[in-house]
């Protein structure tokens, strides 16, 4: 098959290569095209645009597979830990027992916060959103770590990116204290980097908090689930950032910014803000016709993906970690009925079928993190907690191509073309 793409524009034929990686969709190469033909490609959305070259995920949406630096996402979060698919998502293999050791103990080293920054927190008000605290907090640990800023420093890159992995649980559990007015506590060193999420989150300094190891397990597999997801908004918006040398700490503050809207990671908080307002399987008829409803901007949150045109792989095993915390925690939930009603009803109307609308990862999400008891206020903070490895990991990748270049793309101008200004009395 030629490796060469041809296009016919301006009365003239050009030839683009098309490249091809391990595995997916080949590209074609069209860094060459404004300058030959002075014309732009067209994208809004980039639903036609790989804007990189990465090593670290690959996902088939049509098949519903995602990869890890080649392992499927079922294997791991069924076998592995977040710690080792931190590992494995920074350094391209998984780690020997050593290793792995190694790093935990270097990221459970960087899990205390500068004790200024905890005076940031009492800058907002105590019913501030949680990820309104995050943006701020994060961004703010560039005016502490001014030692390992230097992104043209490997060893100030990896400083910065175990600092990022490692201080995200303490900044999100003292949201939550915050939130709920209880005192800070400070990182316990020989819990596990999720156990010690879920002291800090729900312990109190007056008895001893026992972590329960099927939540922690639990816990632990959804922060695997959100590590990282190729080049979704939040993760191009960290990539953009750095790209012009922004430091680490302000791009992961760009990432979590951009995460928080609805349609990407504010869809966990706004899929279980859905089921409580649908309430009893009685009523989901009625949601299904104003999501198929054109003039009704109402969606099913939780449903349809821009790649997965399959099922979400991450939701199958959600799905099924949502009755393991069931039983491990002796509870349950009507809105979970609720939610595999819809899923059913979903799967079976024309419209979602033709449309490729399946469940994604944030459908079942905020079922679970109801049931541990995370407010959903902060179920978005949770997955910027997870998904910091994958931006990290992304920046890193990005800022150590010595070919990288400042993004910086296009438009198709629409507005007025050139006229003189008219002075006030004129017009
Ligand atoms: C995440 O990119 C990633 O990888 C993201 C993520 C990650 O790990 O980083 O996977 C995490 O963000 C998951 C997605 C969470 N968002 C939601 O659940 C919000 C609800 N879903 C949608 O808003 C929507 O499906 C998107 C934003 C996820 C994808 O939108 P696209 O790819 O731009 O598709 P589209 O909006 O053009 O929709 C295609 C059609 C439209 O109908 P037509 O205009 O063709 O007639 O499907 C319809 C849409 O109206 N549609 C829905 C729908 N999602 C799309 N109709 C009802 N309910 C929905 N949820």
């Amino acid at each position: 098959m030629a490796n060469q793409a041809k296009l016919t524009t301006a009365g003239k034929e050009f030839e683009y290569p098309i490249l091809k990686g391990s595995v997916g969709p080949d590209v074609i190469d069209i860094r060459k095209l404004y300058g030959q033909t002075g014309q732009f490609t067209f994208d809004p959305g980039f639903t036609s645009t790989a804007a990189c070259e990465s090593a670290l995920t690959y996902i088939d949406g049509d098949e519903g597979v995602l990869l890890h630096r080649g392992y499927p996402i079922g294997q791991l979060a069924e076998q592995s830990s977040f710690m080792e698919v931190c590992y494995l998502l920074l350094n391209g293999e998984l780690p020997s027992g050593d290793e792995l050791e190694t790093f935990s103990t270097t990221i459970t080293r960087h899990t205390m916060l500068h004790e200024q920054l905890a005076t940031f927190y009492r800058g907002f008000r105590r019913d501030a959103h949680p990820m309104a605290i995050m943006c701020g907090v994060v961004g703010a640990l560039s005016a502490f770590y001014h030692d390992s800023t230097d992104i043209a420093d490997p060893e100030h890159r990896k400083i910065s990116s175990h600092r990022l992995i490692a201080k995200m649980p303490t900044i999100a559990a003292m949201a939550y204290k915050y939130s709920v007015g209880q005192p800070f506590l400070y990182p316990d060193n020989k819990l596990s980097y999720t156990g010690n999420f879920l002291r800090m989150t729900f312990g109190v300094p007056a008895e001893e908090y026992e972590v329960i190891p099927a939540v922690e397990k639990a816990m632990d597999r959804i922060f695997i689930l959100h590590a990282d997801h190729e080049q979704n908004a939040s993760t191009s918006t960290v990539r953009l950032a750095g790209s012009s040398g922004a430091n680490p700490f302000a791009c992961i503050a760009a990432g979590i910014a951009c995460l928080w809207g609805p349609a990407h990671g504010g869809a966990n908080e706004a899929a279980l803000n859905m089921l409580k307002e649908i309430g009893t399987p009685d009523k989901i008829p009625h949601y299904i016709e104003r999501a198929k409803d054109k003039n009704d901007p109402f969606r099913l949150m939780g449903f349809g993906h821009r790649v997965y045109k399959n099922y979400d792989p991450r939701a199958t095993v959600m799905q099924s970690t949502v009755r393991e915390v069931f039983e491990a925690l002796k509870v349950d939930d009507p809105l979970f009925e609720t939610a595999l009603r819809l899923e059913e009803i979903a799967l079976n109307d024309p419209y979602f079928v033709e449309k490729k609308l399946f469940p994604n990862v944030d459908f079942y999400s905020g079922i679970i993190l109801s049931a541990i008891g995370f407010p959903t206020t902060m179920f978005t903070v949770l997955f910027a907690l997870a998904r910091t490895v994958g931006w990290v990991a992304q920046w890193n990748e990005m800022i150590s191509d010595p070919g990288q270049k400042i993004g910086r793309p296009r438009q198709l101008y629409t507005g007025p073309t050139q006229r003189d200004y008219v002075a006030i009395d004129k017009r």
